[in-house]
């Protein structure tokens, strides 16, 4: 298993026999050799900077039914909720003072959030504090949609293409959403000069190492600036609560092949595996991650936007504590960069 890991570390690639081999190897020595190679890895493009990002949820309406996710559109029992215009500036104001310079607006894909509405919140944001990154999260939109974000001042993307394998989609989706459309999606963000993140879930049902594989080749063909994986956590409101959760060791092997097949990505350690285990955001930061993304919405709402059973909205998971999210951070042994934090290499165009 060394040679493996120490080729992928020189080469940044291997065969998918190999792959699959250290995807599924599951000794202690394997995973502590890929986490030290990650690390130094991470270290020598980013150092030991963290950034950090304001995670605003802006709406858990979602005209999807996604099987895995609690906020899909038959969710009867999901509480919904949308923020105004005002209540986003505001998180923005109160994130702008605790030093965050990276502002997500994340939501379901809720049909109120139009051209002119969300153009409209960015091109304030970035008027108001032209020296922060505006990052939007609000799924599947036209080629036309996505030129009109970006010209209104939006600088990245999140859209998880969630599986590459098209079988694997349709299980987790539903008929209405492709693989296909999804990828079309990733592809017109990068061509419109967005920094782009994708990402899929670890362990998600039905994924077999194979379908790993398929989405580490996708992703060396975006070639995403961002890449989230995060364990998949049932919800109990899903047809899928019944399912096994991804694993903890799962996820940080893959964020270790993740950091050396894609040296200068941002890695974030995800809420999800926050959720899964008291420490497991900072085992992803020893792993090469390099973003954590604290919870700036409104405390109202935030229980709302429910996406998997306990996930993680309090404490050190949101600004009124990031002392203490500092304070973990610097005991894992990096420290919080007040920088916007663009991926390494990424020229704008
Ligand atoms: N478990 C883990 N992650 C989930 N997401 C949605 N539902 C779940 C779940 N049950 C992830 C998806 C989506 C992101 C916003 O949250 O990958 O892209």
């Amino acid at each position: 298993m060394n040679t493996l890991i120490e080729k992928l570390c020189k080469e940044h690639n291997l065969s998918d026999n190999e792959l699959a081999e250290l995807i599924e190897s599951d000794d202690a020595e394997t995973a502590e050799l890929l986490r030290q190679r990650a690390d130094e890895v991470r270290q020598l493009h980013y150092g030991k900077k963290v950034f950090l990002r304001g995670l605003i949820e802006i709406s858990s309406y979602c005209r999807n039914d996604c099987l895995y996710c609690g906020i899909r559109r038959s969710n009867k029992t999901a509480e919904r909720y949308r923020l105004t215009r005002e209540e986003i500036l505001s998180c923005c104001e109160n994130g702008y003072a605790l030093g965050l310079r990276t502002f997500v607006m994340q939501g379901g894909e809720d049909a109120f959030f139009t051209d002119e509405f969300l153009c409209g919140v960015v091109s304030e944001i970035k008027e108001k504090y032209p020296d922060c990154a505006v990052t939007l999260s609000v799924g599947e939109r036209s080629y036309e949609s996505y030129k009109r974000l970006k010209e209104a001042g939006a600088d990245r993307y999140l859209l998880r293409h969630e599986a590459s394998d098209e079988s694997l989609y349709s299980k987790l989706h539903p008929k209405e959403l492709t693989i296909a459309n999804r990828k079309r999606c990733l592809f017109d963000l990068k061509e419109l000069g967005y920094q782009v993140g994708a990402g899929f879930m670890v362990g998600a049902p039905f994924q077999t190492t194979e379908h790993i594989i398929a989405d580490l080749r996708f992703l060396q063909e975006l070639q995403p600036q961002m890449i989230g994986i995060g364990p998949f956590v049932p919800h109990h409101m899903t047809p899928f609560a019944d399912k096994k959760g991804g694993s903890l060791e799962l996820t940080l092997r893959l964020l270790g092949i993740l950091r050396l097949m894609f040296p200068k990505a941002l890695l974030p350690a995800t809420t999800a595996l926050g959720t899964i285990a008291e420490d497991g955001r900072e085992q992803g930061l020893r792993t090469g991650c390099n973003v954590v993304m604290p919870n700036l919405s409104p405390v109202m709402v935030r229980k709302k936007y429910d996406l998997y059973d306990n996930k993680l909205c309090s404490g050190k998971e949101s600004t009124e504590y990031l002392d203490e999210l500092e304070e973990s951070i610097n005991s894992a042994g990096y420290t919080v960069s007040r920088e916007r934090g663009d991926a390494v290499g990424f020229s704008k165009i």
